[in-house]
């Protein structure tokens, strides 16, 4: 099964693109994960993202259709995969349809993450991160048992440098200018559904999962 999950920064599309990962074994392909491992990695690539990012700037479409076009061509996204962060606006939208097409596959499902202003800067100017693992936290609505700890491997927790309350803002800038014309996209070609994603995690999770039944039965979730 392909899925896409749509949303605004902060809406829960990594915290529920890892659950439903694990749940339906499939490969979690995020964009932003992809960049950052890039810029720690001083690959050129990264170099050239980094300040895009920095800024709360969308990194240009090229770039990220390389990246991407590389990652696709993983042997594990055969079976399916779970999208999140790309794409974000039209042309990416038109470029990952032709990459499909290459591959032979197609989107069977785009759920839109839905989710207020408030609650988006909240959880992400709380957001805390693993270095090691990359898995995420918050400070109030995640809290890792140990302070500063990831429960999962010990590493240290981080803020992301863009989730910073002012790059938060921009990042809600950029995303209602490019990215929520792609809302009608996917309800032009009837893959999307909406739901509210201000709920509890697990409440969200059991939603996309029924989504996800709903499209094949056959699925154990
Ligand atoms: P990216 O990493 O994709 O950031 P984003 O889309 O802004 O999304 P976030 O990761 O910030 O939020 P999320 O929705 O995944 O929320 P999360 O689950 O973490 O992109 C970063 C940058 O890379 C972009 O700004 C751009 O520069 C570049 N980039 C990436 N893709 C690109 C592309 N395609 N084209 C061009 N540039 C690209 O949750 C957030 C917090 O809330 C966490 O602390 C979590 O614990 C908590 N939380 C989550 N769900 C809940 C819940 N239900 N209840 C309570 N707390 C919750």
């Amino acid at each position: 099964m392909n899925i896409i999950l749509l949303g605004p920064p902060g809406a829960g599309k990594g915290t529920q693109a890892v659950r439903l990962a694990g749940d339906l074994v499939l490969p979690h392909i995020a964009t932003g994960d992809l960049l950052r491992k890039s810029v720690l990695q001083g690959a050129q690539l990264g170099k050239e993202a980094k300040d895009y990012m920095d800024k709360g700037l969308l990194v240009p479409d090229e770039l990220v259709a390389k990246m991407l076009k590389a990652r696709m061509a993983d042997s594990d996204v055969k079976s399916g995969f779970i999208l999140d962060g790309y794409p974000r606006n039209l042309n990416q939208a038109k470029t990952l349809d032709v990459l499909l097409k290459d591959f032979n596959l197609a989107i069977d499902l785009v759920v839109y993450l839905d989710s207020s202003e408030s609650v988006i800067v909240q959880r992400l100017t709380g957001r805390l991160v693993c270095s090691g693992c990359g898995a995420n936290f918050h400070i109030k609505n995640m809290p890792p048992k140990k302070t500063g700890i990831c429960n999962h491997c010990g590493g240290k927790l981080f803020q992301r440098t863009d989730d910073k309350e002012e790059t938060v803002r921009k990042r809600l800038e950029v995303y209602k200018q490019e990215t929520a014309s792609l809302i009608k996209y996917y309800e032009s070609k009837q893959k999307l559904h909406r739901l509210s994603a201000d709920e509890d995690a697990q409440s969200v999770l059991k939603k996309i999962a029924q989504l996800a039944k709903e499209f094949d039965d056959s699925l154990k979730v």
